[in-house]
This record gives structure tokens, C-alpha cells and sequence, in this order.
């Protein structure tokens, strides 16, 4: 089953439209998709599929590693997310379907070279996914993704050195704690939402091979942080907060810290293959 939270709030324009003005100012999510897209071998591509796509920055860093003759299918079931998309990104080769990742198969007009889903995957039925991806691939054909390191239960060494100062979360938790009586969900809600097993054992399922498996960190600073947390969908802490409250809680949270402190973002990437048919 798809979690409660897959689809809600990402069809939101406040969401997207931050979303969108977060992935122009900072480099995120053009980071990560740069690395999904080059793990994934475009050179040759004919038809490529950027699962998930949001406001389209994969689709981006897919189409400057195709060539001109590519296509590449954007799939996100957020309209507003694609609308945002649609606005800026006019490239010809692209096409946007507003539809669930898990229904990919009936969308793709024929066997597809690669499929790349940046920042995403633990949102939707993960099963469902790699069945689909597992029917779209051409033999030979690459699925990559990345997980968040907190969802798949990982953290880069370099993550963990960080970590002598309080991250914005904590600081956020403590705050919210101070000034609203703010209580932490129990700890069962922090296990991990997707483990590398649970993966391969779907895509093992669906026919494809694992290729490689990396647990890569992204350096970033407190300032890309704070402006994370203020795109709606993102910002904290959980529970009945209004926006306006989750901002202000954030705010101070942000004074308690040093703008230029480093941070870092721990991803574990994954490449798998549906195997090339034996001659
Ligand atoms: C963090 S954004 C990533 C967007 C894009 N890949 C990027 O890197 O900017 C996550 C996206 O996943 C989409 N999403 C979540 N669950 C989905 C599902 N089951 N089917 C299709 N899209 C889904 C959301 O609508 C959202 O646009």
C-alpha cells in the first residue's frame, strides 16, 4: 500500500511554487538528479522516463545528458508540480503525464532505456513501482533511484562527523517544545521507512538485477536547510502547527545557529538492471 501521506500536499501551488523557487536558488535537487542521470547511461537513450518528476529539475538533468533524438517522459501525479514545470522547463523532447507512479506501464508508449526517480521513491508503493519499471525497461535497461538516507536507515561517515552541533531539527523540536508544549512522536515512527532489503527483494521480484549500491553525502549549509524546511511540505514539526507558526518556530530555531554552518545529506543510490536477453 502507498502511505497515507503519498500524494497530499505535493498538488498544492504554495508547495510547488516554493518547491520550484527552492530547487532555482539552491542545489539540491539539480545535485541529485545530475548523479542519478549520469549513473544512468543516457548517451544512446531513445526514451527515458523521469519518475516522479515534480517540477521537472531530473527531467532537466536527464535532457542535458540525451541526445537530440531522445524523448523523455516526466510522470508526477501532482498537477501543480507539473504546472510549475510546464511554465519553465519548454524543452520539445519532454512530455508531462500527470499519473501515479505506480500505474507507469500504461503511460509508456513503448520499451524504455532508462528510468530515473530522484528524491521520491519511499513516497509511493514500492512493490507496485518496481513492477511497473520492471515492465517498461528494455533488456539492458537501467533503473536509478536514490532514498533518503533517514528513510532507507543509513548515514554516510561524513554525516555522522557533522553532528557535533544540534541540526535545525533538533533545534525546531526544542523550540516547539519550549513554546508549545511540543511532545516527539514515539520512537517506532522513526524506523526505517524503506531498508535496502525490502528494496532488492521488489526489484529482485520484477526481474532486475542490482548493479550498484552507494551511500553518498551531500554537503550543503544551515541556510539551504532553513530554506527547505520553509517549503510547505517540508516544514516542521509535525502536528497540528499552522504555517505561519511552523515559520516562526523555524525562525528561531535559524537565530539559535550559524548561516554558514555545513551540513550534510546522506543518500543511498541505487542502480539496478533489467538483464540483457542471452544469445
Ligand atoms: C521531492 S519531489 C521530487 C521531484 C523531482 N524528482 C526532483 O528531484 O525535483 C517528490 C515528487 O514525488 C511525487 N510523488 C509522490 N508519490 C508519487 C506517486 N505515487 N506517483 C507519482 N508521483 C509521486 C510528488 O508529487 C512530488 O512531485
Amino acid at each position: 500500500m502507498a502511505p497515507q501521506d503519498a500524494v497530499l500536499g505535493w498538488d498544492e501551488d504554495t508547495t510547488a511554487e516554493a518547491y520550484a523557487a527552492f530547487t532555482r536558488d539552491f542545489p539540491m535537487y539539480s545535485a541529485t538528479s545530475r548523479d542519478l542521470a549520469r549513473r544512468a547511461h543516457l548517451a544512446d537513450s531513445r526514451l527515458v522516463v523521469d519518475l516522479c518528476g515534480g517540477a521537472g529539475a531530473t527531467a532537466e538533468a536527464i535532457l542535458e545528458l540525451a541526445p537530440a533524438q531522445a524523448r523523455v517522459i516526466s510522470l508526477d501525479n501532482a498537477a501543480a508540480m507539473q504546472r510549475v514545470g510546464r511554465r519553465t522547463l519548454t524543452d520539445p523532447r519532454l512530455t508531462w503525464v500527470t499519473a501515479r507512479a505506480e500505474d507507469l506501464a500504461d503511460h509508456i508508449p513503448g520499451p524504455a532505456d532508462a528510468v530515473v526517480c530522484n528524491s521520491a521513491i519511499w513516497k509511493t508503493d514500492v512493490e507496485a513501482v518496481a513492477a511497473a519499471v520492471g515492465r517498461v525497461l528494455r533488456p539492458g535497461g537501467r533503473f536509478v533511484f536514490n532514498i533518503g538516507g533517514g528513510f532507507a536507515g543509513v548515514r554516510h561517515s561524513d554525516e555522522q562527523a557533522a553532528r557535533i552541533a544540534p541540526s535545525l531539527h533538533t533545534l525546531i523540536r526544542q523550540v516547539a517544545a519550549r513554546e508549545h508544549g511540543y511532545a516527539p512522536p514515539p520512537a517506532a515512527y522513526t524506523l526505517p521507512k524503506l531498508p535496502l532489503e525490502e528494496v532488492t527483494e521488489h526489484l529482485a521480484s520484477a526481474g532486475m538485477t542490482v548493479l550498484d549500491i552507494e551511500v553518498v553525502a551531500q554537503h550543503s549549509t544551515m541556510a539551504e536547510k532553513k530554506a527547505w524546511l520553509s517549503i510547505p511540505i517540508f516544514a516542521r514539526p509535525d502536528g497540528d502547527f499552522s504555517h505561519e507558526q511552523r515559520m516562526d518556530i523555524l525562525t528561531k530555531a535559524y537565530a539559535l545557529t550559524t548561516p554558514d554552518t555545513a551540513t550534510v545529506t546522506t543518500w543511498l543510490v541505487v542502480t539496478a538492471q533489467r538483464p540483457r536477453e542471452q544469445r
